[in-house]
C-alpha cells in the first residue's frame, strides 16, 4: 500500500505549492520531506540568494546587503530569479516555492506567469489540465519562533537543517550525513531576527488576505514536531484542489 501512494506521488502532477510563513515557522524543514515524498524542486530563494552571495556574482552583490540588514531583496531581482528557475525542465511536474512570493506584487507577478506562461502552455502540450497553486500557511507563534531562529545550525554541504533545541545532530556542531560542520546563517542574529519579523508583518502577512480572498490558502499549525506537520501538508498538496 505504502510503495502504491509514493508510486502516485510520484507519476501525478503537483502543480505549484507554495509554503508560507514566518521566519523560521518550517518552510525549509517541510519543503526538504515534501521534495523525496513528490519528487519535484524545492526552490527556495533564500537559498539561492545566498548562493549568489557566496559565490559574489552580480545578483549577489546586489542582494548582500539587503539580506545583511533583514530586508527583503526588490520584487525585480526575486521576480527575474524565480522566473529563470521554473522554466527549467524539473519544475514541469511542479514546484515546492519556499519563501516565495512574499510581497503582493511577487504573487501577482507569479498568478500571471503560471497561467499564462506556464501551466497553460506547457501542460496543454502535454495534453492535460493544469493544477491549481496550493498554497499553505505554516502557524507558529512568536518565542517559539525566535528559539528556532537563535538555534538554527545548517549543514553547507548537503543542506540539512538542524536545530540546538529540537533537532540536535546526533554529535554537536557536526551533520549527520556527511560529517561537515554544521554553520549559523549570518541573518540569525538576534537583532536582524528582529528586523526579519517586521518585514514579514508588514510586507508578507498580507498575502495572507490576497490568497485566502482567492479561496487557496490553507492553515496548518506549526508547532507541533515536523513530522506530525508533513502529512498533513502532503494530503493538502494531494486534495487541495477539491478542499
Ligand atoms: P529565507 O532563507 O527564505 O528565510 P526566511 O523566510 O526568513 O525563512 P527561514 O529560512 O529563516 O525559516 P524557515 O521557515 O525555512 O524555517 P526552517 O525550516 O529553516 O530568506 C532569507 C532572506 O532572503 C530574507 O530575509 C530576504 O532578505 C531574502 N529573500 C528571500 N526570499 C525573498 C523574496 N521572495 N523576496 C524578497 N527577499 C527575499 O526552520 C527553522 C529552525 O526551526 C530550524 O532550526 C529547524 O530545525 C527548526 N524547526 C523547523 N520545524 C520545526 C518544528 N516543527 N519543531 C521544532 N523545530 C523546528
Amino acid at each position: 500500500m505504502q510503495a502504491e501512494t509514493t508510486t502516485a506521488k510520484k507519476t501525478s502532477q503537483v502543480g505549484a505549492v507554495i509554503l508560507f510563513g514566518p521566519p523560521g515557522a518550517g518552510k525549509g524543514t517541510q519543503a526538504k520531506q515534501l521534495i523525496q515524498m513528490f519528487q519535484v524542486p524545492q526552490i527556495s530563494t533564500g537559498d539561492i540568494l545566498r548562493d549568489n552571495v557566496a559565490r559574489g556574482t552580480e545578483l549577489g552583490k546586489k542582494a548582500k546587503e539587503c539580506m545583511a540588514s533583514g530586508a527583503l531583496v526588490s520584487d525585480e531581482i526575486v521576480c527575474g530569479m524565480v522566473s529563470d528557475r521554473l522554466r527549467q525542465e524539473d519544475c514541469a511536474r511542479g514546484f515546492i516555492l519556499d519563501g516565495f512570493p512574499r510581497t503582493v506584487p511577487q504573487a501577482e507577478w507569479l498568478d500571471t506567469l503560471l497561467q499564462e506562461e506556464f501551466f497553460q502552455k506547457r501542460h496543454a502540450r502535454a495534453g492535460a489540465t493544469g493544477v491549481p497553486q496550493v498554497v499553505v500557511s505554516i502557524v507558529v507563534e512568536y518565542n517559539q519562533l525566535l528559539q528556532r531562529l537563535t538555534g538554527r545550525r545548517t549543514c553547507p554541504t548537503c543542506g540539512r537543517i538542524y536545530n540546538v533545541h529540537f533537532q540536535p545532530p546526533r554529535v554537536a556542531d557536526v551533520c549527520d550525513v556527511d560529517g561537515s560542520r554544521l554553520e549559523t546563517r549570518r541573518d540569525d542574529r538576534e537583532e536582524v531576527i528582529v528586523e526579519r519579523l517586521k518585514a514579514y508583518e508588514e510586507q508578507t502577512l498580507p498575502l495572507a488576505k490576497y490568497y485566502r480572498g482567492k479561496g487557496r490558502l490553507f492553515e496548518v499549525d506549526g508547532n507541533r514536531p515536523a513530522d506530525a506537520i508533513v502529512g498533513e501538508i502532503a494530503s493538502l498538496i494531494e486534495h487541495g484542489d477539491r478542499l
